[in-house]
C-alpha cells in the first residue's frame, strides 16, 4: 500500500481519471470512491459555482475521498487571423449540420485562479491537474489546506519540474492515453512515449510516487504498471461506458463501434492535442499535409463549440469530439462498482 493512498484511506490501487466535458460525473466518481478506489471530477469547464456544486453533489453521495482536476492555464491572446482562418474552415460544415451563417459568440473558459480558490475554500483531499504547474505559492496553499497535489508529465522532463516543484504524486500519461495531452514543455508530437516506457522512466529517475495512465483496462494492465513500479493505476475510456458516466448517447455507441479502433492525436477539436477516433472532423486542422492549422486552445476549442455540439445533438460522429484511448477494443459496459470490482478481480489489496 502506498503512502499515498493510505494517507487518504483509499484501499485499492486503482483511479477512475477525470474526464472533463461530460464523460465524469459525481455519481460515476462517488461510485468508483465507494468501490475503494478513487474517484475524480474534471472541473476544468465548472465556472466556480459549477465547481462549488459538483463537489456538493459528490459529498451528498459518498463520505469516501475523490479528486478534483483541473487544467493550469495561461491563454495565449486571441489571434484574429486564426480566427477568420477557422471560421472559413468550419463554415461549409455549419451549412452542412443547418447552422445559422453567424456563429454564436464564444464563451470564454472560467479562470483558473477563480477555481483554485474554490478548491482551496472547499477542500477535497485530492486536487490533479494538467497542461502546467502550479506557482509554487499555490502548491504551499494546497498543502496547507491538506490537500494532496498530483501533476500530469508526458515525458521525464516534465516529471522532473514536477519533482522540483514538490508535488505529491506524478500521473505519467502515456501516449495510448484517451483525452487532451497533458504536455506543458515542448511540441506534444515530440512527447507521445508509451505508457509503459514512460512509467518506468519515471519511477526510476524521480523520488516522487508515480500514476500510470493509459490503455489499462483490465487487470492485467494494472498488475502490470504496479509491476513497473507505479503505485496506481488511472483509467479514463475504461469507464466512460458505465451507466453513472455521462458520455453523451452518440459518443458510447462510437465507442462500442468498429471504429475506436483507429484513435488519433489531433489538434482539430480544441487546439491542443488530444487523443479521440478518427474522423472527418479530426482530420481537417492539424499540421499534416491537408489539414488547416487550428487556432491555438482555447480559442479554436471556443470557436469549434457550437458545431460540435450542434454535431452530437444531430448524432453525427463523423463531426463529433470522441476522445477515447488506444484501448477501447477493451471496453465493458458495467456498471461503475461491478467494473471495479472486474478490475482489480484477483488483485491483492496492496
Ligand atoms: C473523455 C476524456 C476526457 C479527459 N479529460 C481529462 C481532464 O479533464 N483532465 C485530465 O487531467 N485528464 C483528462 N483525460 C485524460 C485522463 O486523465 C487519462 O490520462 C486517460 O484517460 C488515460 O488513458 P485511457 O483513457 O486509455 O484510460 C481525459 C480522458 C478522456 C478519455
Amino acid at each position: 500500500m502506498s503512502g499515498f493512498l493510505r494517507n487518504l484511506g483509499v484501499r485499492l490501487p486503482l483511479i477512475q481519471a477525470p474526464m472533463a466535458g461530460g464523460p465524469d460525473s459525481p455519481a460515476l466518481a462517488a461510485a468508483v470512491s465507494e468501490a475503494g478506489g478513487l474517484g475524480s471530477l474534471g472541473c476544468a469547464y465548472l465556472t466556480p459555482e459549477q465547481l462549488e456544486q459538483a463537489i456538493a453533489a459528490t459529498r451528498a453521495l459518498t463520505p469516501a475521498p475523490f479528486a478534483i482536476n483541473l487544467f493550469v492555464r495561461s491563454d495565449p491572446p486571441d489571434d484574429a487571423g486564426a480566427m477568420a482562418r477557422v471560421a472559413a474552415a468550419l463554415e461549409p460544415l455549419r451549412r452542412e449540420l443547418k447552422l445559422t451563417e453567424q456563429p454564436a459568440p464564444a464563451k470564454p473558459l472560467p479562470g483558473f485562479d477563480a477555481q483554485l480558490e474554490v478548491v482551496l475554500r472547499l477542500k477535497p483531499r485530492v486536487l490533479s491537474f494538467t497542461f502546467g504547474l502550479l506557482a509554487p505559492h499555490q502548491l504551499a496553499a494546497l498543502r496547507a489546506a491538506g490537500i494532496a497535489t498530483v501533476g500530469t508529465a508526458t515525458t521525464l522532463e516534465e516529471g522532473e519540474a514536477l519533482q522540483r516543484l514538490g508535488v505529491d504524486a506524478i500521473c505519467a500519461q502515456g501516449s495510448e492515453a484517451g483525452g487532451h495531452r497533458g504536455t506543458f514543455l515542448g511540441d506534444p508530437y515530440d512527447a507521445l512515449t508509451g505508457t509503459l516506457t514512460l512509467t518506468r522512466q519515471l519511477v526510476t529517475r524521480l523520488r516522487v510516487p508515480i500514476i500510470a495512465a493509459g490503455g489499462i483496462m483490465d487487470t492485467a494492465g494494472i498488475r502490470a504498471v504496479l509491476h513497473l513500479g507505479a503505485f496506481a493505476a488511472q483509467l479514463g475510456t475504461a469507464f466512460m461506458l458505465c451507466p453513472e458516466a455521462g458520455t453523451h448517447p452518440a459518443h458510447r455507441a462510437a465507442l462500442k463501434s468498429a471504429a475506436a479502433r483507429t484513435t488519433v492525436v489531433t489538434r482539430a477539436f480544441s487546439g491542443r492535442a488530444a487523443r479521440g477516433i478518427k474522423n472527418r472532423f479530426s482530420e481537417l486542422f492539424g499540421d499534416r499535409a491537408q489539414q488547416i492549422a487550428p487556432a491555438t486552445f482555447p480559442q479554436h476549442q471556443a470557436l469549434t463549440a457550437e458545431l460540435r455540439s450542434a454535431a452530437a445533438a444531430q448524432n453525427r460522429p463523423d463531426l463529433m469530439q470522441l476522445w477515447c484511448g488506444q484501448n477501447a477494443v477493451m471496453l465493458r459496459e458495467l456498471p461503475a462498482r461491478e467494473l471495479v470490482g472486474a478490475l482489480i478481480d484477483g488483485l491483492v489489496s496492496i
